[in-house]
This record gives structure tokens, C-alpha cells and sequence, in this order.
């Protein structure tokens, strides 16, 4: 589980994450939501140490990302991101990116980083494109390639950064039928979104962020339906 304990972090005089505390517990996919600049994918990158706070703490399984002694490459490879782009290896096969890090960070053998790789490629829906370039895959597919990569490092947590907004909108669909998959396999899942439709009907809990703080979290009938916050219905009224 990942808890998130009054958690602050600034950018200089910048107050991003202001008195954060949330816990996403196993098998739950929390939506976070919330205008620019309000502090989400900042949170990710705290969550997974990317970057540093300032006071509060995140427990990962138990283990605080930002103590002194932590083992922040093991830690990570308990956390798959995939961020609104991911720039594979254009001369590398759709085969060879997922393989990647298997083989250079788990060491494992060519023939066994294959095994994982093909199979969270067909899981995703790419089992037809081991052989492809990068470039030669549309959009979906280059985000579904990207999730693939993350799953094949076999990752109890799962964190997407607006994975689809970059995506013509007939691509959409595709990447959030994916990560609905994930979803109901159980996943443990992070997903900051504009998709809003999506977080109603994938989401356990939704959090809305606004100017880094998070104004409010519930289910999400909660939030879209009856939001208790002034901010979150505004933002709403924006959005819808
Ligand atoms: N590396 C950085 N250095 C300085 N300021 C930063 C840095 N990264 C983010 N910020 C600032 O922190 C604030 C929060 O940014 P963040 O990217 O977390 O917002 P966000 O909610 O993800 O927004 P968006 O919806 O536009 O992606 C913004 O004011 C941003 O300009
Ligand atoms: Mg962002």
C-alpha cells in the first residue's frame, strides 16, 4: 500500500504539494484530477523519489521512499510509470524496448526477458508488432507498448501520468480500454486523467487537487455527483 502522510514539497518559494495525506491500498485504482499546475504529476514523482519533499512522509509496503538508507532502485522497481510520452529506442524493435530492462537491470537471460516481454505485449494487445519499429506504431500503440514495458518489470504498482492526452481522440480509447484491463485484474493503480468518464467508471477513489492541495477525495459518484467542494465543482463545471 502507498501511503502519502502531510506531505510538502516546493520548487524554491514554490509551494506545489501543500499537507498532502492520502493511502491508495492494494488492488485500489485512485484517479487524481485537478487543473494545471495543482501539484499531480509532481506527487508521482514524490511518490516514486524522483523527487524530494520537504516535510511530511510516503510509505511504500512500508518503506519510507525519502529515509536516508532506502534502496530507491528497488524501490522503483515496485512502481511502473508511464508518462503522457515515452521516448522508446527508435532503432530498437517493439520486441527489444520491452526487453530492455529486463535483461540490463534484472539480468535476465535473452530467452527469458522475451517470454515476459511477449506476453505483456499480447497483453496489451501488441503480440502482432514484436518485430516493429517504434516509429512505425501509432500513438495507442506506442502508449500500450509503454505499459507493457512498465508490466514486464512486474510492478505491484502501477502510476500513469495523463497517458492519453496526447492521443488523437480515436487512440483514446484503446490505451484507457488497457488500463481498464489492468484495473480489474486487480492492479494497484495511480492514474492522474483528464478522462473523466473514465474515472467514474474505473475509479475506486478520486482525488481532486487543486493549487497543491487535495480538496477532495471520495468515490466517485461522490465527486462528479454530489462534490462537497466549491473548487471541485467548479472545476467540474469547466471541464464537463
Ligand atoms: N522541476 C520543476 N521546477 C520548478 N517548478 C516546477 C517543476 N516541476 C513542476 N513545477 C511547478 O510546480 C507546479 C505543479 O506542477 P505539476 O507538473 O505537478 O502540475 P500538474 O498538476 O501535473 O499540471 P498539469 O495538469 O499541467 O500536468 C507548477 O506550478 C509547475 O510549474
Ligand atoms: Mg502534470
Amino acid at each position: 500500500m502507498i501511503e502519502i502522510e502531510h506531505v510538502h514539497k516546493s520548487f524554491g518559494s514554490l509551494k506545489v504539494l501543500d499537507d498532502v495525506s492520502l493511502t491508495v491500498n492494494t488492488g485500489e485504482v485512485l484517479s487524481i484530477i485537478g487543473g494545471s499546475g495543482s501539484g499531480k504529476s509532481t506527487l508521482l514523482m514524490c511518490i516514486n523519489g524522483l523527487e524530494p519533499i520537504q516535510g511530511g512522509r510516503i510509505l511504500i509496503d512500508g518503506t519510507e521512499v525519502h529515509a536516508k538508507g532506502t534502496d530507491l532502485n528497488a524501490l522503483r522497481r515496485n512502481i511502473g510509470i508511464v508518462f503522457q510520452q515515452w521516448n522508446a529506442f527508435p532503432h530498437l524493435t517493439v520486441l527489444e524496448n520491452v526487453t530492455l530492462a529486463l535483461r540490463k537491470v534484472l539480468k535476465k537471460s535473452r530467452s527469458e526477458a522475451e517470454d515476459i516481454a511477449v506476453k505483456q505485449l499480447k497483453h496489451v494487445g501488441l503480440g502482432d508488432k514484436l518485430t516493429t519499429y517504434p516509429g512505425k506504431l501509432s500513438g495507442g500503440q506506442q502508449q500500450r507498448m509503454a505499459i507493457a514495458r512498465a508490466l514486464a518489470m512486474s510492478p505491484r504498482y502501477m502510476l500513469f501520468d495523463e497517458v492519453t492526452s496526447a492521443l488523437d481522440p480515436q487512440l483514446v480509447g484503446e490505451v484507457l480500454d488497457t488500463m481498464r484491463l489492468l484495473a480489474e485484474e486487480g492492479m494497484t493503480m495511480i492514474v492522474v486523467t483528464h478522462e473523466m468518464q473514465f474515472a467514474r467508471e474505473v475509479s475506486d477513489r478520486v482525488a481532486f487537487f487543486n493549487q497543491g492541495k487535495m480538496e477532495e477525495i471520495g468515490p466517485p459518484e461522490q465527486i462528479f455527483d454530489a462534490p462537497h467542494s466549491d473548487n471541485t465543482k467548479k472545476f467540474l463545471a469547466n471541464v464537463r
